[in-house]
């Protein structure tokens, strides 16, 4: 299994094949449930919901159990077929689909609310870019885009590109307004042993953004 180097992320995004690679192991970030800062925000998440690399599927899977319309994409085949199959097992209705999240800005969709747990990081600083202005064609005017992502805060540089506070403001300059930017952990997969993160699990940023209307 071979882990990315954050060195030279703001010139290449993350390969499809590495996530491929992750997914035949235990994937650092597929805990078989959501992440806490997400089921910290359930109340203020409206439909329809867009989870941008969705992975197995626990957050687009929490908001559906919720009650609400979501879409969950991820451009891994495997990733997909296993969130299918844990919302077929647990009567869940999400439309799953292999897409890929830098060609959002192709599509017709419209969603009121975007969840974004580690999808950023792991682009360049050009597909950033193109994420983002893809993100303003599917988010409606007044829509939330909720983001958890590794900060610059969190020590080395193995694992995911690191991101500052400031990266995030410029990222989102133009029509969007950040609401916060609060510190935050992520937690890891137990069995994951190959990268040793900060003690309590890797320091993120999760940040609350708004679409001007
Ligand atoms: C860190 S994982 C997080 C997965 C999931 N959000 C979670 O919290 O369990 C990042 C996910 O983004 C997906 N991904 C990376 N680049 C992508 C792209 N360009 N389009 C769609 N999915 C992508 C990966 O396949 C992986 O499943």
């Amino acid at each position: 299994m071979t882990m990315p180097q954050s060195d030279l992320a703001a010139s290449r995004s993350i390969d499809r094949a590495v996530f491929e690679d992750l997914y035949a192991g235990p994937a650092p970030w597929d805990v078989g449930k959501p992440q806490p800062q997400f089921v910290a925000i359930a109340n203020r998440v409206i439909g329809p919901v867009l989870d941008a690399g969705c992975g197995t599927g626990e957050h687009a899977l929490f908001f559906a159990a919720r009650g609400h319309r979501v879409v969950g994409i991820d451009f891994v085949d495997e990733a997909i077929r296993r969130a299918r199959a844990k919302a077929a097992e647990r009567g869940l209705s999400v439309e799953f689909l292999v897409e890929d999240a830098l060609a959002l800005a192709a599509w017709g969709a419209r969603f009121t609310t975007v969840i974004d747990c580690g999808l950023f990081h792991v682009f360049s600083d050009a597909d950033r870019r193109h994420y983002v202005r893809g993100l303003a064609r599917v988010v409606e005017p007044g829509g939330l885009l909720f983001l958890m992502c590794f900060s610059d805060e969190e020590p080395g540089n193995e694992g995911p590109r690191r991101v500052s506070r400031q990266e995030l403001f410029d990222a989102f300059a133009d029509g969007w307004e950040v609401e916060s930017v609060e510190p935050a952990r992520c937690e890891i997969h137990p069995e994951f042993t190959e990268v040793t993160f900060s003690e309590g699990g890797p320091k993120m940023w999760f940040a609350v953004v708004r679409r001007k209307a």
